[in-house]
């Protein structure tokens, strides 16, 4: 039976790429989407999720839910300076929803329609989750598995030199969520840095003959510039889709329970994640971290998975 998935996402191409993936994977029911501010504004998170859905147009469509904040309230503006929004350039249309729930309802209902299984994989800052588990107390031991991308083990951070984005958003919902009791799952950079998609990689994806390809040509070449201008590299990171990875190949990472908090207040450590990995730990283990991946098999299935949504998503319309 295909395993019931909450995509919690602020897109962002990493995230759209995690989205297209999960919508048409035979293996997955995406039953919620749910929109948080981070790599864009609250407001943009959620008109790209509408259009990315409404571009798809998907078989089963899940339930939306739209990030319920407003649009100042990021300590950053993006992950890569003010108003990038590589979706933006696919210039989707965006239908309004007529009666928009918040992210944390429709996550709270989600998890309790089917009580323990349920998969969040949360690859934004932690905002919404936190807000459904201060909605619904009892949400936690509810939630089957909460998958999160995020936070750093050994590596430095990617937003401030100790700090990871998502974690650094939103240290407090970090925090609470690291505290809380739900099966928690966490792939931090240490992991995620190692998978990147390259430009040879680029063009092994489907055709823009085809819905997918279509928009993977129009929202990933902005990204390799901005990877090529900032750090030289020829090819991005792609973080969240490893996280999705985890939810549909847990053979090909290794997890170790592990003690960790969020530092939420430090002047130079804000939104760090500390993990107690003293010889005699006095910390008690509270979330499985992923410390390593089988690297060359997870860009496979993801390749495989665009490919495969490719089929399914069908041709672009002409015009
Ligand atoms: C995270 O930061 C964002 O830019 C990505 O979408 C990912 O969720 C990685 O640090
Ligand atoms: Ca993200």
């Amino acid at each position: 039976m295909p395993k019931k998935i909450i995509l919690d996402v602020d897109p962002g191409v990493d995230d759209a790429l995690a989205i297209i993936l999960a919508l048409f994977h035979p293996e997955m029911e995406v039953v919620a989407i749910t929109s948080v501010g981070g790599n864009v504004p609250p407001t943009i998170a959620s008109r790209n999720v509408s259009g990315l859905l409404g571009f798809l147009d998907p078989d089963r469509w899940p339930r939306v839910g739209v990030a319920n904040l407003p649009d100042d309230g990021l300590p950053v503006e993006g992950r890569y300076g003010p108003s990038v929004d590589y979706l933006e350039a696919a210039c989707l249309r965006v239908a309004g929803l007529r009666s928009p729930h918040p992210a944390e309802k429709v996550i709270c209902e989600e998890v309790r329609a089917a009580p323990g299984q349920v998969t969040i994989v949360a690859l934004g800052p932690l905002t919404n989750i936190s807000r459904a588990f201060h909605r619904d107390p009892e949400l936690p031991s509810l939630v089957g598995q909460l998958l999160i991308s995020g936070g750093t083990v050994t590596v430095g951070g990617n937003i401030t030199p100790a700090a990871e984005f998502n974690v650094f958003c939103d240290p407090k919902a970090a925090r609470h969520i690291f505290r809380s009791p739900a099966n928690k799952f966490l792939v931090p950079l240490d992991v995620t840095n190692k998978a990147v998609l390259t430009f040879d990689l680029f063009h092994e994806l489907p055709s823009d003959s085809s819905k997918v390809g279509w928009i993977l040509r129009a929202i990933l070449p902005p990204a390799f510039l901005t990877y090529h201008q900032r750090f030289g590299l020829e090819a991005i990171h792609v973080h969240d889709s490893v996280t999705l990875m985890a939810a549909l190949i847990p053979e090909a990472f290794e997890f170790k329970e592990l003690a960790g908090d969020v530092e939420v207040a430090g002047e130079l450590c804000c939104g760090a994640t500390v993990f107690d990995r003293r010889r005699v730990p006095a910390w008690t283990p509270n979330i499985h971290v992923a410390r390593r991946m089988r690297t060359r098999k997870v860009i496979e299935e993801l390749i495989a998975g665009l490919k495969l949504a490719a089929q399914r998503a069908g041709l672009m319309e002409l015009p």
